[in-house]
């Protein structure tokens, strides 16, 4: 790891103009970090450079994030008492938890992969037309917060806003259209019935969630993150918890993704026909942080690429003027309210000024 410091400290004495020329000059090939792969670069540049790692290794021996299998959940009583009460465990702890026979064909999995896949092996010239920072219904990109995070991300990404307006097709590149809106449909049936089982597992009513509009919103990111040639000076996506209700992830037979439990890291393996669940920093919110949003990241490989595609339930763009506070049924007197009201927005605005620096925006909305 000496070579890191060594490193590090050079990009610190790096001047900020230079710093920020450079930032310019990736950001201007419009071309992401599949470029710089593209153009068989042996070493990662510095701004990719990640301080060593301040927690252990991951030991997913002593802990393994549940697998919960849906099948029969809406047909069996007994069934769906059992799935809610894993559902509430992991809500409770890890924050994360997958599921199987969620209802997804597998092979709309594998498209929505190969969709993605498609996309970043597209012709340059096309993929360049779409590269912007501006808010469109289709967003190609690397590092959303290139300008304002510490250090940079091994991971290019696209962004597509799904729901509650779904974009017409002609708006979204034409290597992954359908598969894009065929995969939103069933990521929102998904929501909702996830939403229905959070909802009890909280002891309330199945639509206390949904009434609440918490599946509204879908906001989708196709990740490609590219083999690196020194995945461990960086990182794939830096440590994070998401600024949504509830996150629907489904990642390839790569790995790299880990949440942090009691200060160690622990693997969140890839398994077939499985997506991710997480719960959101909204959802830790409206539940007084009953839920917990955990903080999560995703290592660089050098077997990649490592395709994922994550759907955010947030109404993120809308400004809708709803204001989100803990639940009140929740409330009592031994469990006052522990954060102020806010809405969406502006929850969305503050998470992505401050970038993915490895701290919680939530505790900017604590009382
Ligand atoms: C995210 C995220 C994980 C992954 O997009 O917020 O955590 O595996 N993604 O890409
Ligand atoms: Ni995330």
């Amino acid at each position: 790891m000496e070579g890191t410091a060594t490193n590090e400290s050079a990009g610190t004495l790096k001047s900020h103009s230079g710093r920020v020329h450079e930032l310019k000059a990736f950001d201007d090939t419009k071309a992401g970090v599949k470029g710089l792969v593209d153009a068989e670069v042996a070493k990662i540049p510095s701004l990719f450079h990640h301080p060593p790692d301040k927690f252990g290794k991951a030991s997913n021996l002593e802990h393994v994030i549940p697998v919960i299998d849906l099948t029969d959940v809406n047909k069996d009583p007994n069934t769906r008492q059992n799935v809610v009460s894993m559902i509430r465990e992991a809500s409770e702890t890890w924050g994360f938890f997958q599921v199987v026979n969620h209802g997804i064909p597998v092979s709309v999995l594998s498209d929505m992969k190969d969709g993605v896949k498609r996309f970043y092996e597209q012709d340059i010239e096309v993929k360049k037309k779409v590269y912007t920072r501006e808010l469109k219904p289709f967003v190609y990109n690397s590092n959303f917060d290139l300008y304002s995070s510490p250090a940079l991300n091994w991971r290019d990404s696209f962004a597509c806003y799904l729901a509650p307006n779904a974009p017409k097709p002609e708006q979204l590149p034409e290597v992954c259209r359908v598969i894009l809106l065929e995969y939103g449909e069933h990521v929102i049936k998904l929501g909702i019935a996830l939403f229905e089982l959070l909802s009890e597992a909280l002891g309330l009513h199945p639509d206390h969630l949904k009434n609440k509009g918490c599946a509204e919103g879908l906001m989708t990111l196709g990740h490609y993150y590219p083999a690196c040639p020194e995945p461990e000076l960086t990182m794939g996506t830096t440590q994070h918890s998401d600024n949504d209700f509830l996150t629907v992830l489904l990642q390839d037979h790569i790995g790299g993704l880990q949440v942090l439990y009691q200060d160690k890291w622990i693997d969140i393996p890839p398994a077939p026909g499985a997506l991710v669940v997480n719960i959101g920093d909204l959802l830790q919110l409206i539940t007084n942080d009953r839920f917990k949003s955990v903080e999560h990241r995703v290592l660089a490989n050098f077997l990649g690429p490592r395709i994922s595609v994550a759907c955010f339930f947030s109404t993120d763009l809308q400004s809708f003027p709803k204001l989100y506070g803990p639940i009140k049924e929740l409330l009592s007197e031994d469990n006052p309210p522990k954060y102020r009201e806010t809405t969406v927005a502006e929850y969305a605005k503050y998470y992505k000024a401050k970038g993915l620096d490895g701290t919680s925006a939530l505790q900017h909305f604590r009382i």
